[in-house]
């Protein structure tokens, strides 16, 4: 069977990979297959044999044609994934096409459709309802172009008082057991294991696993200081300039970066390693920089700051 054509990161697809491994009672929804690149990812990873639900209206739209160079269609989702068993498709819009028969406990969510409100609320109001403890809860576009996904998500995480993780542009919470998400980034970026970033904003103090974002993506809101905690897989030097002179080399694990007055950082990892940046502008817009290798000066343009920031393995 050939590869559907897809729309998302390869560190997402593989994220949404290592989640899917992580459900535990109820049944997979995914909401926006498309062609199924995400349908068969899901499918490669599902755990036991809890039926996969898809929903999608499978009807063309210009962006997709532009995009892929194929019309969506019923009859190619079929064809990519027609190696998937125990899946009930859904054909329309959802959740007005399952509203009056939805009756599934979910264990695993992921909504990669209506990109903007009000349907992505729409979307989460109802199906939430039938999420369990436990369930892994997670969607495409964490990104700066869809400024709803970002603040619903933020806002939920709140909500619960739970953490929440981003890979590629893959966003994933857990009301409980969210230990099984830092398993599924340990999976999707085994090199960085066991590396723990930490990020002070004015509200606190808040560590994450360093190949997910940080707390801070895609807020506008300054990053003050940030340290990568102490670990036998990751050795190196973060340096930081101020107008040209160096303000601080600072051994990785031993001290915090402080990033007050600092208008170019570099990395320096003992292996091959990526550093990521999100920037926000003297507007508030955020954009996230592209992952900078060992040693390569990063530019913090005037009037901008740094929001969050991410290794990566690649
Ligand atoms: C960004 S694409 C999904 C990409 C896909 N996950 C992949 O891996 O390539 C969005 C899809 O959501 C579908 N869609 C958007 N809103 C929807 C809704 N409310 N109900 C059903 N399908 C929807 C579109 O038809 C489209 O196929």
């Amino acid at each position: 069977m050939p590869k559907a054509p897809r729309t998302m990161t390869l560190t997402g697809l593989k994220f949404l990979g290592m989640l899917a491994a992580q459900k535990k009672a109820g049944v997979y929804l995914e909401i926006g297959p498309l062609f199924g690149s995400s349908t068969n990812v899901i499918h490669k990873n599902r755990v036991g044999t809890a039926p996969i639900h898809t929903i999608d209206t499978f009807e063309p739209a210009p962006w997709v044609k532009k995009r892929l160079g194929l019309d969506l269609s019923r009859q190619l989702f079929d064809k990519f994934t027609s190696g998937i068993d125990n899946m009930v498709v859904h054909e329309g819009f959802a959740p007005d096409v399952v509203q009056e028969s939805w009756s599934d406990d979910i264990g695993f969510y992921f909504d990669d459709a209506t990109h903007g409100d009000p349907g992505w609320s729409d979307n989460f109001d109802f199906f939430s309802r039938f999420f369990n403890r436990e369930t892994i809860i997670c969607g495409d576009d964490f990104a700066s172009g869809w400024p709803d996904i970002v603040r619903n998500v933020y806002a939920r995480a709140d909500e619960w008082g739970v953490k929440l993780y981003v890979m590629g542009r893959v966003w994933a919470l857990a009301r409980q057991g969210d230990e099984r998400i830092v398993e599924a980034v340990n999976k999707a970026c085994p090199k960085l294991k066991d590396v723990t970033l930490c990020t002070t904003h004015e509200d606190g103090e808040r560590c994450h696993p360093a190949a997910c974002w940080s707390w801070g993506l895609h807020q506008n809101k300054p990053l003050l200081r940030f340290h990568i905690e102490e670990s036998a897989a990751l050795s190196g030097q973060v340096v930081t300039f101020h107008d040209g002179s160096i303000k601080a080399a600072t051994e990785i694990g031993r001290a915090p970066v402080e990033l007050a007055g600092v208008n170019q950082i570099y990395f320096s990892f003992g292996k091959k390693i990526r550093v990521q940046l999100c920037l926000a502008d003297a507007s508030g817009k955020t954009r996230n920089t592209k992952a900078y290798r060992s040693e390569q000066l990063i530019d913090i343009p005037e009037g901008s700051c740094i929001t969050a920031l991410r290794l990566s393995d690649s």
